[in-house]
């Protein structure tokens, strides 16, 4: 089993989320966060003032998979929240000891 954390613009949640669930990968954690990646301090125009910006809200989407879908998952999130500029995000995958479902006993790794 694997965590993925993608990270992506909030706009692309609803379509991200559809995209997945076509595919049959409906459990899913969402966090709204904020972050920055390689360019440091964004310059903003507001009001007419130059307003530097540190860090810009995302969207944190967390899933627990099979080892085996994490490339599939890649592939959809990339193909659905591309929009080809800076800060479409980053996908993160780490591996994942045990889940275990509350309402039974089952436990998985
Ligand atoms: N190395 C990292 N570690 C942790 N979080 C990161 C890292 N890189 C990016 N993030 C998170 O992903 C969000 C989006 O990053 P972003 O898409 O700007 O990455 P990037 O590497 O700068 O790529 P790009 O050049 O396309 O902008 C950031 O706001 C931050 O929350
Ligand atoms: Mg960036």
């Amino acid at each position: 089993m694997k965590m993925v954390y993608a990270i992506i613009r909030p706009e692309k949640l609803d379509m991200v989320k559809k995209a997945l669930e076509e595919k049959g990968y409906v459990a899913m954690s969402i966090l709204e966060i904020t972050g920055r990646g390689e360019q440091k301090g964004i310059l903003l125009e507001y009001r007419g003032e130059n307003v530097e910006v540190d860090t810009l809200p995302k969207i944190m989407i967390m899933m627990v998979v099979d080892s085996y879908d994490v490339n599939k998952i890649i592939s959809i999130i990339r193909e659905v929240g591309r929009t080809g500029r800076i800060g479409d995000g980053k996908i993160f995958v780490l591996p994942v000891e045990k889940m275990a479902r509350v309402r039974t006993d089952e436990t998985w790794g």
